[in-house]
């Protein structure tokens, strides 16, 4: 198949290596606009891949978007003018809140939201590193997208294991609440996703996942404290030598998506009445940080 990657971070270099060695064409759009992107596993590995190239984008057969939750609408809006309206475009970012802006840019394509807990780290401009195996999980927002279940087979044979959702909604708040609890709390204590498998972190991470069960459960999605707390550290251990995401973007001082993730859940939290203070101490505490350098 011919892919579209939009996004060469961590997650997009990820899946764009993955395809690439299952034999898809891979093309890339990145916000530099430059005409080639060289990525690899291991720097001298590294081969060239088209980039930002009008036709190849209007001649894809799936466009996979992994850039930061801030960023989809952009990335949305730049495709627009040679998107074919059958193409599917496929949303992989950590968070939530995307999907609804996505509906209204894109009313024609068939359009999907994706999450992975793959840990992925970009070691150097050219370099990606899959540091810890984890899941992706993938399912359609309107009808034409539920209809494009082929597409888990051919992301299966990628990078397994992927798992089809008619309703892709519980598996977007399961990997949310992932976040809530490894990526504020890695960045703030600037550690890797395994030390919070520390006894230090013990109680902070079981009381930020009662909160996080009570907003969940009163979206009507049904899991308990326990089992937040028990997935969540699941995917610390899995991708223990990895730095979330979040921990990154604190120490590069750029933009991260606490506003997608916690943000999110609080806002939730608050049409629901329910207090989470824990969660919003955190929210608060990496806000400040971002205040105190120029996001990029
Ligand atoms: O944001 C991240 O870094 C990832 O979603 C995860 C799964 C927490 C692994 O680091």
């Amino acid at each position: 198949m011919r892919f579209t990657l939009v996004g060469a971070g961590a997650v997009g270099t990820l899946w764009g290596l993955s395809l690439a060695n299952a034999g898809h064409q891979v093309h890339w759009i990145t916000r530099q606009n430059e005409t080639a992107v060289f990525r690899g596993y291991e720097a001298d590995t590294a081969i060239a891949f088209p980039a930002n190239q009008r036709e190849l984008l209007a001649d894809s057969d799936c466009v996979l978007v992994c850039v930061k939750a801030f960023h989809v609408q952009t990335a949305l809006e730049t495709l627009l003018p040679d998107l074919h309206p059958d193409t599917p475009v496929v949303l992989m970012h950590n968070g939530m809140g995307t999907a609804e802006k996505a509906l209204k840019l894109l009313p024609h394509n068939p359009l999907l939201l994706a999450t992975t807990s793959h840990g992925s780290l970009v070691v150097t401009e050219t370099e990606v590193r899959h540091t810890g195996l984890g899941e992706t999980h993938i399912g359609g927002i309107n009808p034409s997208g539920k209809q494009c279940d082929f597409l888990k087979d051919v992301l299966e044979h990628a990078l397994p294991p992927v798992s089809w959702h008619p309703e892709i909604t519980s598996a977007l708040w399961r990997k949310l609440a992932v976040n809530c609890m490894i990526n504020p709390l890695t960045a703030l204590e600037q550690c890797q996703n395994g030390d919070l498998l520390s006894p230090v972190y013990q109680a902070q991470l079981q009381t930020l996942s009662q909160e996080i069960a009570s907003v969940m459960h009163a979206e009507g999605q049904e899991v308990s404290a326990k089992e937040v707390f028990a997935f969540s550290l699941a995917v610390a251990s899995a991708t223990a030598q990895n730095y979330s995401s979040m921990n990154r973007d604190v120490y590069f001082k750029r933009r991260s998506e606490i506003d997608y993730i916690t943000g999110y859940l609080i806002n939730r939290a608050e049409s629901h009445g329910i207090a989470t203070p824990a969660n919003r101490a955190l929210y608060l505490a990496i806000k400040e940080r971002e205040l105190s350098y120029d996001i990029t």
